[in-house]
This record gives structure tokens, C-alpha cells and sequence, in this order.
């Protein structure tokens, strides 16, 4: 397995934000006994859109911005939890938390909580404790903001606790967490990708089967950009769950033909073979026939760029990203104006390899993969095009990779 590069260690920046992000908590929760400090990436998709709900294989990378956590103990059961970037706060009992969504920003957490503490589990008696969420991961912006905060919780609830279930435990409660107590039908891209990220690699994740592996993408030659449009849309409040339905749709249209080739039924689009799909998805109802082309043909481009990435062809692999934009915009029909527009503008910048929607789409970021050097003339077409076009400047990050959910110590 390839080994890590340097960059990814907690640079000083992350620890001093996380100290100061400590002193907050202090501020918010009054003096008391010392905080401990954890922090979760975010990630972005390079290839794979739309796939790991249909069993496909996705290819993300973690991003070194994400969600801060500071923690203490209490010697009660009380649980309180508070937002640098929320007003609101909430307070719970331990032995008797919410069964349902509340519809607030502590929704997401408290899913994950609730999965630590379920029935069955080894964590004996657990105590109360207090904690502040914050962070520097724009949110809603297809950066899985969400994933971060509910894995990282899991992680730090994990190691204060002092329970060691691991990567893959967290993984499993940030999985439950958003499925089944804040209901967005999400798949399992965004907790692998943030549980198993590592800096500097592209996670390739088969959604099959769950096996994972690592890919180098070479940093001294590539940066990833993301391009924030502004626009935002609520990620649970049903445009993606269409998708996921619609998808579900297809597969049961196509269930029959593929059984009698596969001999059962497929549990997942992916599974239906390619004679099947060339034969039937033109005889779908049109809606369904573009989305079903989408998971097929992104499957294959997929693949096709895991390919060119093994083989150090970053060209081939960025226009494989950017061909993907133009089926998520015609086909799986998620993109919006001003994404096509920061997708168009980035790929005119010479040095920059491809780019497509990020996340979800229905607005939210582009990613952008580029060579080292280019940062600054993409910059500047970027904001320019930008500006013509909509009056706003597009908020532009450029990042290194992250090693994944740890403890910051120091
Ligand atoms: C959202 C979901 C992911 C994935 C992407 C699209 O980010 O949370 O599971 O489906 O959309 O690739």
C-alpha cells in the first residue's frame, strides 16, 4: 500500500485554530476541567457521482478544512452541546435523549450519539459531557459537511469514552446516523470517504461490496480546487431523495431481463449487465431512461478514470471529470446555470486538467483538478467570469489532502 506523504500531518495552523477553538469552549461552557480537541476533514468527489447509492464505485479525496471539536466530561449524565456558528444550544439527559429529528443544527450529532449509545453496544455506563461544534468547512456547499460532523462526533465520542470501536465504527454511526434519525437517504460515499480518508490519495471505494483502497494523486503536480457558487439548496429536503428513488425506479424496471442473465435479481444498478442496459434503458420512461444512462455511462467513465490515473495520465483522468459534468447536467439533471458557468470558465484556464459539480449538485460547489502553477490564472478567469455573469464573486479554495478524523494534540 502506498505510504502517506508529509503534508499530511496537523499543520500548526490547524492546531492553534483548534487551541483557539478550545478557548471559545470555555467562553460558552464557563471554567472547568481541560478540553480535548479533535478535528474531522471534509471531502470532495472527483469520479463517481451519483454512484454509491447504486453500488458503484466513487473516488473522493478528503479536503484539509472541516469541522472542529472541543470536548469535556461532566461527572453527571448532562449532555450540552453548542455551535460557533449557532445561536441555539441543547441540552439533553443522557438516559433519556430525543427518539426523533428536532429539525435543528444538533440533529446530525445527535444521531450520532444516539447510535453510540444504543441498546447492545460495550459502552458501559457512559457520563455526561459538553461539547462545542465549529469549524471552517463552508457548509451545504456539496463539501459533506454533514458526513464531517457526524463522523468526527462518533470519533471523539469514541476515544473520550475511551470504547475503541475505530474507523469503521464511525463510519457505521455517521452511516445511521443521517439515514436513519435525520432521514436523508444519503450513501456511503461521503462517512468512508472522511472515516478512511488519508492525505495526499484518492480513496477508491467500491460501493458493492465496501472495499477500499488507496490511489496517489501526486501532489507535486496536481491541486484540487473547489469553487463555491453561493447557491444552496437543503440536501434532505428532497431533490437528492428523488434521485435516489428514481434510480431505484430504473433498477426495478430493469430487474426482469437482468435476472434472467444474472440469474437473481441486482441489487443495485450497477449489477444489471451492459447487454441489459443497452437493450432497455431507451425503452424506459424518459426520465428514468436519463438517469439510468447517467449511472451507466459515470460507471464506466469511472472506471475508465482509475485507469489513467494508475498510469499517471492526469490529463485523462481530468477529462474524464469534466465529461462527467456534462451527464450530470443533461442526463441526472443536478447542475444549475451558475455551476455550468464555473465549469466552463475553469476548464478554458490552461493548466487546469477537468472539473465538474461536487456533492449532490442542485448548487454548491464545482472541484477542479489542476496542475501546481495554474492557481492564480484560474483565479483570476474564474472571478471574472463570474462576476460578468451573476454580479458575485465565487468563493475559490485551493487544498492539500487531510489525513483523515484525529485527535489534535498540542
Ligand atoms: C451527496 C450524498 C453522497 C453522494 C453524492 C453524489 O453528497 O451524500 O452519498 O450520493 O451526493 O455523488
Amino acid at each position: 500500500m502506498p505510504t502517506a506523504p508529509p503534508f499530511d500531518r496537523p499543520g500548526p495552523e490547524l492546531a492553534q485554530e483548534l487551541a483557539r477553538h478550545a478557548e471559545r469552549a470555555t467562553g460558552v461552557f464557563g471554567p472547568g476541567g481541560a478540553w480535548r480537541r479533535f478535528f474531522a476533514p471534509g471531502r470532495a468527489n472527483l469520479m463517481g457521482a451519483h454512484l454509491d447509492y447504486n453500488g458503484g464505485p466513487v473516488m473522493p479525496t478528503t479536503v484539509d478544512r472541516g469541522t472542529f471539536f472541543a470536548i469535556r466530561l461532566r461527572p453527571d449524565r448532562r449532555v450540552r452541546f453548542a455551535s460557533q456558528l449557532e445561536s441555539e444550544q441543547a441540552d439533553f439527559d443522557l438516559s433519556n435523549l430525543p427518539a426523533q429529528s428536532t429539525g435543528r443544527w444538533f440533529d446530525y450529532p445527535l444521531g450520532a450519539l444516539r447510535e453510540f449509545c444504543s441498546p447492545g453496544r460495550a459502552t458501559g455506563e457512559l457520563t455526561g459531557f459538553e461539547v462545542l461544534f465549529g469549524g471552517n468547512l463552508p457548509i451545504g456547499a456539496g463539501l459533506s459537511s454533514s458526513a464531517s460532523i457526524c463522523v468526527g462526533f462518533a470519533m471523539a465520542l469514541d476515544i473520550v469514552m475511551g470504547v475503541g470501536r475505530g474507523p469503521a465504527g464511525w463510519v457505521a454511526d455517521a452511516l445511521a446516523a443521517e439515514r436513519g434519525f435525520v432521514g436523508v437517504q444519503c450513501g456511503i460515499m461521503d462517512p468512508y470517504s472522511i472515516g478512511h480518508g488519508r492525505g495526499g490519495q484518492l480513496l477508491w471505494l467500491d460501493c458493492l461490496d465496501r472495499s477500499f483502497e488507496h490511489v496517489p494523486l501526486d501532489a507535486k503536480r496536481v491541486v484540487v480546487a473547489v469553487a463555491d457558487s453561493g447557491v444552496r439548496r437543503e440536501l434532505a429536503s428532497g431533490a437528492f431523495n428523488e434521485r435516489v428513488a428514481q434510480c431505484e425506479a430504473a433498477r426495478r424496471c430493469l430487474a426482469g431481463p437482468a435476472s434472467d442473465l444474472l440469474g437473481r435479481e441486482p441489487r443495485f444498478l450497477r449489477e444489471v449487465p451492459a447487454e441489459v442496459a443497452e437493450a432497455e434503458v431507451p425503452r424506459l420512461e424518459p426520465v428514468l431512461a436519463r438517469r439510468a444512462r447517467h449511472v451507466f455511462s459515470e460507471l464506466d467513465r469511472t472506471l475508465a478514470a482509475r485507469q489513467a490515473l494508475l498510469a499517471g495520465d492526469l490529463a485523462g483522468f481530468g477529462g474524464h471529470m469534466t465529461q462527467a459534468h456534462s451527464s450530470l447536467r443533461l442526463d441526472f439533471e443536478v447542475s444549475t446555470p451558475e455551476l455550468d458557468l464555473l465549469v466552463k470558465a475553469a476548464t478554458e484556464v490552461p493548466g487546469v486538467l477537468g472539473s465538474r459539480l461536487t456533492g449532490a449538485g442542485f448548487g454548491g460547489c464545482t472541484v477542479i483538478l489542476l496542475e501546481r502553477g495554474a492557481e492564480g490564472d484560474l483565479t483570476r478567469h474564474l472571478q471574472q467570469e463570474y462576476r460578468r455573469a451573476t454580479g458575485r464573486e465565487p468563493a475559490l479554495g485551493f487544498f492539500a489532502g487531510d489525513a483523515g478524523p484525529r485527535e489534535i494534540e498540542g
